[in-house]
């Protein structure tokens, strides 16, 4: 099964400022029908309506084969300062329609699909990790919070989920330890949770690529960049019997 990374997509109002944006979905879109999307967050620039709206109308050609999270720019404006009206239109503007099986705000627990091809099971589990908060310097900084870290250790520790290749994805960068507005606040605790316990974990956020390979545990970490003109995203496949493979596939 393949899968591509992609992240902070930062829709905006007006169609003309999303043009990078829809010509890379485009091209994923005509180069990759048989890829599941990932999108790691900031879909849109600050949770307006018209952002989610133009939003789906670009990723409704996805429609099954896409999962997605949200960031600190979809529940806030400016990324700062978060809007329980904007995290609300996330989910019903955008988790709902897309069909993602569960909803982000308000009930911090993972949404969990589990995908089936053949012999292989793969369990993709996303987080909501922006923090609701008044405070601007701890929104945009994020957290995985004790009751959502709770349930996934749970789904982590449960016999049924063993036969399941895991991959995990969420916004914020979960050890970036010379940035505190960056890194998760309890980044920590989510490092303890899913210790050679998943096998890929996908974030975006700081809009820079990373890769770190076998690390806590975790055959993969990738971090993707703002995806929208870039030349290259993650590709990851993952078959029954090989590691899993990471390389660099054309976006433009
Ligand atoms: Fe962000």
């Amino acid at each position: 099964m393949k899968f591509i990374h992609i992240s902070d997509l930062h829709f905006h109002m007006h169609e003309e400022d999303n043009s990078q944006t829809t010509a890379t979905l485009k091209y994923i879109e005509r180069h990759y029908p048989q890829h599941n999307l990932i999108i790691t967050g900031d879909i849109a620039d600050d949770g307006h309506e018209e952002q989610f709206h133009r939003a789906f109308e670009a990723l409704e050609p996805f429609q099954g084969r896409i999962f997605i999270c949200p960031g600190n720019h979809d529940f806030g404006a400016a990324g700062n300062f978060y809007s329980q009206e904007r995290a609300e239109r996330f989910d019903t503007m955008l988790s709902i329609p897309l069909k993602q099986g569960g909803t982000f705000t308000g009930d911090q627990t993972p949404v969990v699909n589990l995908l089936r091809e053949g012999d292989l099971k793969i369990m993709l589990i996303a987080l909501d990790t922006n923090l609701e908060t008044d405070h601007p310097f701890d929104f945009a900084c994020g957290e995985v919070g004790e009751r959502q870290l709770r349930f996934l250790d749970t789904i982590l520790s449960d016999p049924f989920s063993q036969a399941f290749k895991k991959l995990l994805f969420f916004h914020h960068h979960p050890f970036i330890h010379h940035d505190p507005l960056m890194e998760l606040t309890d980044a920590r605790q989510l490092m303890r949770t899913i210790y050679n316990r998943v096998d890929v974990v996908l974030f975006g956020h700081k809009h820079v690529m990373g890769r770190w390979e076998n690390v806590n545990g975790i055959a993969h970490i990738l971090a993707s960049d703002n995806s929208p003109g870039k030349d290259f995203a993650r590709e990851i496949i993952i078959t029954q019997d090989q590691p899993i493979a990471v390389n660099d596939i054309a976006i433009s």
